[in-house]
């Protein structure tokens, strides 16, 4: 192992920042490949335990996440998908071919009773996406109606001949998803139309109110969000943008090779490794690009930011259906994921919600599952376990005052450390991440403003970037506590093993 570099890093505690929303911590579910079918649902006959078809394991596992919300039917999927042949007895349901993920057929045995029973089981809010590409607004306004409206209507008494009295809690609607691709390859001045008009008619019944999110851009286009920015505001006639839609989207993949050759999730080397992170690193330029263009319109901060969809992409499994997306984990992603959260918050005055693709077997999944009731939770599942704790918490800013020299590639350069800081009732979280894939990090936590009673932290690290977890090895990459956290006249040190990820908690 090489000598260790130092980092020390100045956090105030004292010092409030945005509140961190707990539904940055969000999730994507789609009608892709084993994630609805095999991963969340195995339907009420299998051998597996189940509740209505839903998987409980799967279940279990997700609860201790606490996950916020949860994003259905997709994705591409969304912008194909006629909710109404999901509704009724399952044997009259019509199916449908998937055309984008695998061709394969879809049954509409999971709809949106199933999507809802799901949410109400993890505890998670509803996040539905609409479908702007080939469905019509009567279509999108019919659903919010089924969902939420309370009393007599037409789609109230179809819900309640569906078994379903009291209508549910639906507080995210996107409209429409990737317009600019698979969702009808649109240009943006177009969609942005579609977008005022379906999002008027997506209506708020009783007390169930809307939070419209519009169908974003990818990576950093610009131009995209500015479009869509421009369709609810004007400059110099108000500083408040229209109350059309409450959100616009945006979606970023660490691809870290080519669409051709993303290259694999477990077999890489460490130049890969540094272009993967110089990739995931690159999610905070964009997600400055953005906010930039949306101060222009929206200076008051009105209109959301929702990253939709993030995470590593890698070539499939070997093997697998290249339409299904189906790939392993490793510790590499974890660190993927830490670092994202620490961007997400430091930019959490903007950011209201992101969702990581997938929850189940589809890209950087928290869980792989089998047919035969394996279950393995990745490493990316522990980032957002150990991170848990910021959901709802009030930011607080970090400097990193000393750090090691940032690595570079190609003309790139990526920082070596990634730390943010959270204060929630009394209690401090500190998340660490050593990007380095050689070196440890003797690391100074510099505490202002506030004193950390009684320490005490966690560590997620592998022998080698590239470990991951199976069925046979499930706790290869599992948290394990943290030891060496020594008081130091500054506040607190510790070393950290190469790739690792490190979260420190304390009572204030
Ligand atoms: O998450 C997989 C796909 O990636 C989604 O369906 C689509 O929105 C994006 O291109």
């Amino acid at each position: 192992m090489s000598t260790a570099s130092a980092a020390r890093v100045v956090i105030d505690l004292d010092v409030p920042g945005p509140a961190i929303s707990r539904h940055l911590y969000g999730h994507f579910a789609e009608h892709l490949g084993r994630c609805i079918y095999g991963g969340f649902y195995v339907g009420e006959d299998s051998d597996l335990p189940n509740e209505g078809g839903i998987r409980l394991d799967v279940v279990e596992a997700l609860r201790a996440l606490d996950i916020p919300n949860l994003r259905w039917p997709g994705g591409c999927f969304a912008d194909e998908y006629h909710w109404k042949d999901g509704i009724g007895p399952k044997a009259d349901r019509p199916s449908m071919i998937n055309t984008h993920w695998g061709n394969v057929e879809e049954s509409n045995h999971f709809g949106t009773h199933e999507f809802m029973a799901l949410c109400e089981l993890l505890g998670a809010d509803a996040y539905v996406n609409g479908n702007v590409g080939s469905g019509t607004v009567q279509e999108m306004s019919e659903w919010v109606e089924y969902l939420t409206r309370d009393g007599d209507s037409p789609m109230v008494r179809q819900r309640k001949a569906n078994g379903r009295d009291e209508p549910w809690k639906v507080p995210f609607w996107g409209i429409g998803n990737e317009a600019w691709g698979c969702g009808g390859n649109q240009r943006a001045e177009a969609y942005a139309d579609l977008a005022r008009r379906y999002a008027t008619f997506c209506r708020d019944h009783g007390d169930n109110k809307l939070y419209r999110i519009a169908a974003g851009a990818s990576n950093d286009d610009l131009a995209w969000t500015e479009a869509l920015m421009k369709a609810v505001s004007c400059l110099g006639c108000g500083r408040t943008p229209r109350n059309i839609f409450q959100a616009v989207s945006i979606h970023y993949y660490t691809v870290a090779g080519t669409w051709d050759s993303k290259g694999s999730a477990t077999d890489f080397d460490v130049e890969d490794y540094y272009r993967t992170i110089i990739k995931a690193q690159d999610i905070e330029r964009v997600i400055r690009g953005h906010k930039a263009v949306m101060d222009a319109y929206d200076p008051d901060r009105a209109i959301g930011l929702v990253l939709d969809e993030w995470g590593t992409w890698w070539d499939v499994e070997p093997g697998t259906n290249p339409g299904f997306l189906y790939q392993q984990n490793a510790m590499r992603d974890a660190l993927v994921a830490s670092l994202h959260f620490d961007v997400f918050h430091r930019h959490a005055d903007r950011l209201t919600m992101a969702n990581i693709a997938q929850t189940v077997n589809v890209l950087q999944a928290m869980l792989l599952t089998d047919e035969d009731g394996g279950l393995v939770r990745t490493p990316t599942y522990h980032v957002f376990e150990m991170n848990k704790g910021h959901q709802d918490a009030v930011s607080v800013p970090v400097h990193v005052v000393e750090r090691p020299a940032p690595y570079k590639l190609d003309g790139k350069t990526m920082e070596l450390v990634s730390v943010s800081a959270s204060v929630k009732d009394g209690q401090a979280l500190i998340s660490v991440s050593n990007l380095d894939p050689v070196a440890p990090l003797d690391v100074v936590l510099d505490l202002r403003g506030g004193e950390l009673r009684n320490p005490a932290g966690r560590l997620l690290t592998a022998s080698k970037p590239q470990d991951h977890n199976t069925p046979s090895d499930p706790q290869a990459v599992s948290p394990v506590s943290l030891t060496g956290l020594e008081s130091d006249p500054r506040g607190l040190r510790v070393t950290l093993p190469p790739h690792s990820f490190a979260t420190v908690s304390s009572a204030l």
